[in-house]
């Protein structure tokens, strides 16, 4: 198949760019507008490859989306482009919704104009938090954060384009990932980064919210078969097989990378903390996929890639990412490990 993947550059959309030229065969063109969580140095293992081909743009702009279908002829769009860090969204919402909104709405478009297959790549925090139980794609949206808020608002308009125009589009939902490549604002590269550096841990709060944990590479198949098996209009949910309170995950990391305990400091909680996803996948599972990795041996490994990665996170961690940490944390980063 040939494939535009937007938001390619980024940590879950360069790891499905990986899986469908190595291991389906496919054409990849990325688009990206590669904002600071975009990193051409996450393709790095698949730029020579005769199937592939970069093109740095926005969603949003009608030019560069032209410009990337003109060049990739893809029969296929699959969209990961967003912004993704909930703190983020808090702090500063606007990009959350240009990029969401606008941005969706002109890929769709273009999608409809030439009768492409559309998945949009989106998140089970659209449903908002849940006690007990387990989501289901037939659960109401009631997203909490701007993040959730305008990824639910994409998802909307999503349907609606298979509504009125009939135009082929599905959406795949993820659980929390993780794996190597996660930009480290998020909790598991973030801890794994500052316990390897002897900077404090800061947990939110108590740490008692839990999340549904699946491995990149298990989302980014789960999209595939969307992409492949999936039906027309439907929504398919991709959670993972573990459930874990971000207390257990940080005290694990903290055994894993050898730091202390006297690391961990419970800071200011989030504004409008969801303290539970949970969501079940018995409909992307009856398209034939299951997670292949549990979250103990994946967090063993994803601990030992950041340990001989440092190539790729030394840059992100004495550049823009200094500036957010301070900002967010109130305090510096160590800079030696
Ligand atoms: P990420 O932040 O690592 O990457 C996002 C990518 O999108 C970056 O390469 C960035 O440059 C690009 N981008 C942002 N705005 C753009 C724009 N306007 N035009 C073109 N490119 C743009 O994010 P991720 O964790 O890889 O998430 C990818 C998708 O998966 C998102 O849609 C996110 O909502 C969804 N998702 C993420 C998780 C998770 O736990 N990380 C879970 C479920 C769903
Ligand atoms: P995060 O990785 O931001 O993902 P999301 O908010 O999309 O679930 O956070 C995961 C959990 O970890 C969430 O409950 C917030 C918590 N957390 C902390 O306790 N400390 C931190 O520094 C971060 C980034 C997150």
């Amino acid at each position: 198949m040939r494939l535009l993947v937007c938001g390619g550059a980024g940590f879950i959309g360069s790891t499905f760019a990986r899986q469908r030229l190595r291991e389906h065969g496919d054409e990849v063109t990325v688009l990206d507008k590669l904002t600071y969580a975009g990193r051409e140095e996450n393709l790095r293992e698949i730029a020579e490859d005769p199937g592939f081909r970069f093109l740095r743009g926005a969603i949003e702009d009608r030019e560069a989306v032209a410009a990337a279908i003109h060049a990739g002829a893809p029969e296929a769009i699959v969209n990961f482009a967003a912004e993704t860090h909930v703190d983020r969204s808090i702090a500063e919402p606007d990009a959350f919704v240009s990029t969401h909104a606008l941005g969706t709405y002109v890929l769709l478009d273009a999608a409809r104009e030439r009768d492409l297959r559309y998945v949009q790549v989106s998140t089970d925090e659209v449903y908002g938090s849940i006690d007990e139980g387990t989501f289901t794609e037939q659960s109401p949206l009631a997203p909490s954060s701007p993040y959730s808020a305008t990824k639910a608002g994409a998802d909307l308009l999503v349907q609606s384009y298979f509504h009125t125009y009939a135009t082929p589009v599905s959406i795949c939902r993820g659980s929390n990932n993780y794996g190597p490549f996660q930009y480290p604002e998020k909790l598991i590269p973030l801890m794994i980064l500052n316990a390897l550096h002897g900077d404090p841990l800061p947990v939110y709060g108590d740490g008692q919210q839990v999340r549904n944990w699946i491995h990149a590479s298990d989302f980014a198949a789960a999209i595939g078969h969307v992409l492949e098996h999936g039906v027309p209009g439907e929504v398919y949910n991709a959670g993972g097989p573990d459930e874990e309170a971000n207390m257990t995950v940080v005290r694990r990391i903290v055994e894993l990378t050898g730091a202390s305990e006297d690391q961990i400091e419970h800071v200011a909680d989030r504004p409008g903390h969801d303290v539970r996803y949970s969501l079940s996948s018995e409909k992307v599972r009856a398209l034939g996929w299951s997670p292949q990795v549990r979250f103990e041996e994946g967090l063993r490994e994803t601990v030992a890639w950041y340990r001989e990665n440092s190539w790729w996170w030394e840059p992100i961690r004495s550049g823009e990412y200094r500036d957010y940490y301070e900002r967010q944390y109130g305090r510096a980063l160590q800079v030696e490990g």
